[in-house]
C-alpha cells in the first residue's frame, strides 16, 4: 500500500476498496493492522526516513526502502515485539524481486533500530510533509500555526459520531465509552470496528468528524423545508438534513459513492430523493429553501485521516477544483428560493477554496447576505468565526481533545424579494 501511494500515485482509500488490491485477501483484523501500518508510516514518513538515513551510505531500491519504512513503523508505532517486526520485514524483503541480496541489510538495520528503541525514535526530528503544503500553511496561517497544523496531522485522529436527533447523548456516551464534545458530537479515542459498535445496526448515529457536523447547523431551522444537498456522497450531511426533518434532494456525480448515501439513509431509517448527475448540467425545475454546497476540494482538512494526500496532491491540481467550486456555487445560488439559506463549505485548509471563493462570489452577488453562526451556537468558539461571518475550523483546534478536521463553511441568505 505504501508503494502504491509513493510509487504509483494511488490513494489508500482506492487501494483499500479495490477487490484486487493489496488488502483483498486479508481477514478484518489483518486489514485493520495493514491499514494502521500504512497510515502510521505515511504520517511519520519524514521521521522514519531521517532515522533510516543514519544506517545507509547509499539508499536501497524503493521497494526495499518501503519495506524498511513499514518495519520502523511496526517497531516504533505499532509496538510489535522486535523479533516479530524484524523477522517479517526480512521475509518480505527477501520475497521482493531481487530482494534476497537485501535480506541481511534488513536484518541488521532492524536489529539496530530495535536496539535504539524509543530513545532513538524520540531523538529523531519529525520532518515536514512534501514541499508545497508546509509552505502554503505557513504562508496562510503563520509559522507557529502552520507547524501546529502539521503536528495535528501526525496524531492518530479519534472517531466522531453524530447522534440522530432525539437520541440521548448521555446514555450513548456511556454505552460507547465516548466523550460528549462541546458541539454535541460523540468522540471515541479507540473505536475498534465501527460496525460492531452499539447503535450501528439501529442507525442511532453515523460517523462524521465533529467539524464536518457544523456546516449543516448554519442552515438554521430545517423541519419541513425543501433542501438540496448538491455534493452529497458519502452522505454525512444528507443524513443530518434528513434527520432534521428537511425534505432532501441529494445529488452527486458518482453513482458508486451515491450507493453509500442510500445505504446510510436506509441504516438510519431516513429518506431522501437521490439524483446521480453532474450538478453543472442538472436542471431541478424548482427552487429550494436550503441549499448545501459541500464542494469537491483538495481535502487538505482531512490529512490526519488521509495521510497519503500530501504525497499525491500537487499545487497544480488546485486550478480545476477552484473553477468547479465557483461554478457549483453560482448554479446553486440560482436554485435557492428567495429568503432561503445557502451554505458553502469545503474540507480544505486553503483559503483559496474557502474564504476567497466566498469573497469572489459576494463581489459578484452583492445581494447575498452573510449569516454568521448564531451567537451562543453550542460549542462554536467565537474565535472560529472570521470577520466576514465564515467559520474557519483547523486541525490544531481543540488540541487537548484530539483536534478536528479542517473546514471552511459560510452561510448566505437570499433576500426575500430577489434583488
Ligand atoms: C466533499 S465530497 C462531499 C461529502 C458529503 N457532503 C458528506 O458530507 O458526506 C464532494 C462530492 O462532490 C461530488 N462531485 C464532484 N464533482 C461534482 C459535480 N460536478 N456535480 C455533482 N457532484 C460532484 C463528488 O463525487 C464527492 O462525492
Amino acid at each position: 500500500m505504501l508503494s502504491g501511494v509513493l510509487a504509483r500515485g494511488r490513494t489508500l482509500a482506492d487501494q483499500t476498496a479495490d477487490p484486487g488490491g493489496p488488502l483483498a485477501r486479508l481477514a478484518p483484523p489483518e486489514r485493520a493492522r495493514a491499514q494502521g501500518l500504512a497510515t502510521g508510516t505515511l504520517r511519520h514518513l519524514g521521521r522514519i526516513d531521517a532515522l533510516l538515513a543514519g544506517f545507509f551510505r547509499r539508499l536501497p531500491p524503493a521497494p526495499v526502502r518501503d519495506q524498511l519504512r513499514v518495519m520502523v513503523a511496526d517497531l516504533m508505532l505499532a509496538g510489535t515485539p522486535p523479533h516479530a517486526a524484524v523477522d517479517s520485514a526480512v521475509r518480505l524483503v527477501r520475497a521482493l524481486p531481487r530482494g534476497r541480496q537485501f535480506a541481511g541489510l534488513a536484518n541488521a538495520v532492524g536489529r539496530r533500530v530495535a536496539e535504539g528503541g524509543t530513545a532513538l525514535w524520540e531523538a529523531t526530528p519529525e520532518g515536514d510533509p512534501p514541499g508545497w503544503l508546509a509552505e502554503a500553511l505557513a504562508a496562510e496561517y503563520g509559522e507557529a500555526a502552520g507547524a501546529a497544523i502539521l503536528r495535528a496531522h501526525r496524531a492518530e485522529p479519534p472517531l466522531d459520531l453524530t447522534l440522530k436527533p432525539g437520541e440521548a447523548p448521555g446514555p450513548w456516551a456511556a454505552a460507547l465509552g465516548a466523550e460528549i464534545l462541546p458541539t454535541g458530537s460523540l468522540r471515541l479515542a479507540r473505536p475498534g470496528q465501527v460496525s460492531r459498535l452499539a447503535g450501528y445496526d439501529t442507525g442511532a448515529w453515523w460517523v462524521q468528524d465533529a467539524a464536518a457536523a457544523l456546516p449543516v447547523r448554519l442552515l438554521g431551522e430545517l423541519a419541513g423545508r425543501a433542501a438540496l444537498d448538491l455534493c452529497a456522497a458519502p452522505g454525512g450531511k444528507t443524513l443530518q438534513l434528513a434527520a432534521a426533518g428537511a425534505r432532501v434532494t441529494a445529488l452527486d456525480l458518482s453513482a458508486f459513492r451515491m450507493a453509500r448515501v442510500a445505504e446510510n439513509l436506509a441504516r438510519c431509517g431516513l429518506a431522501a430523493e437521490t439524483v446521480v448527475a453532474d450538478a453543472r448540467d442538472w436542471h431541478p425545475g424548482r427552487r429550494f429553501e436550503a441549499v448545501l454546497v459541500d464542494a469537491p476540494c483538495s481535502a487538505t482538512g482531512t490529512i490526519r485521516r488521509h495521510p497519503d494526500l500530501p504525497f499525491l496532491r500537487k499545487r497544480r491540481d488546485l486550478g480545476p477544483l477552484l473553477a468547479l467550486q465557483a461554478a457549483l456555487l453560482a448554479r446553486a445560488w440560482d436554485w435557492l428560493a428567495p429568503g432561503g439559506r445557502l451554505v458553502f463549505c469545503t474540507c480544505s485548509l486553503l483559503p483559496a477554496e474557502g474564504e476567497a471563493q466566498l469573497a469572489a462570489f459576494r463581489a459578484a452577488h452583492p445581494e447575498a447576505e452573510p449569516v454568521p453562526p448564531a451567537p451562543g451556537s453550542p460549542g462554536i468558539a467565537p474565535e472560529w468565526i472570521d470577520a466576514k461571518g465564515g467559520l474557519r475550523l483547523r486541525p490544531d483546534f481543540w488540541p487537548e481533545r484530539g483536534g478536528m478536521d479542517g473546514f471552511y463553511a459560510a452561510c448566505l441568505r437570499k433576500p426575500a424579494i430577489a434583488a
